[in-house]
């Protein structure tokens, strides 16, 4: 008897640290960025204007979300689950005078709220982009574009596959409501 409360007591005590220590990070991707010249590739290929709202994510130093604003006056948001990235990014986003235009979060790319995107854009890894279709599909409005960098989507017919020193970018576009 006194056995089992013991054990009852252990159980109880791990589940309180448990739920009191800090949440799992989940790194998702390594850290590897992209070159400038197929970040405006990208940009580009996404057809990125002023009105945009491009979301990068798993956004590393937030060259991706920076080079959108300076490159194209569009806003940003760059999201990154490594804190230590999430401070560079905004010291380059001073570096760049596009701190109004853009924004960072230390986030999981997979909790983020992305509804006001109108561009996604990923460079993570091919099982990861798989997990995220349906939240990319149901998280966007109609007319969203995504581009990946290297990775496709499997089965997911991309609009244009491009190649830019010698990296693959795919873009996709989110259809109609009655259609996904
Ligand atoms: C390949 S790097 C891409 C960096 C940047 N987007 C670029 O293209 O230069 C992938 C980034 O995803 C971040 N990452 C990995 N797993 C993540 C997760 N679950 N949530 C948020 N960020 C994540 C990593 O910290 C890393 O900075």
């Amino acid at each position: 008897m006194a056995g089992r409360t013991a054990k009852w007591a252990l159980a109880l005590l791990v589940s309180v640290a448990r739920s009191q220590g800090p949440a799992p990070v989940y790194i998702n991707a390594p850290y590897v960025t992209t070159p400038e010249a197929v970040v405006t590739a990208m940009l580009r290929l996404a057809g990125v204007k002023s009105s945009d709202t491009v979301y990068d994510l798993g956004c590393g130093d937030g060259r991706i979300v920076i080079a959108a604003a300076k490159e194209f006056g569009a806003h940003g948001v760059g999201i990154d689950n490594n804190p230590a990235r999430i401070e560079e990014a905004r010291r380059n986003a001073r570096q760049a005078g596009v701190e109004t235009l853009v924004r960072f979060e230390v986030a999981d790319l997979f909790e983020a709220d992305i509804h006001n995107a109108t561009v996604v854009t990923l460079y993570l890894l091919p099982d990861v982009n798989l997990r995220l279709r349906p939240k990319l599909l149901h998280g966007l409005r109609a007319g969203a574009r995504i581009v990946s960098h290297s990775f496709s989507m499997g089965d997911w017919h991309p609009e244009k596959d491009v190649v830019v020193e010698s990296s693959h970018i795919y873009l996709w576009k989110i259809p109609a409501l009655k259609n996904r």
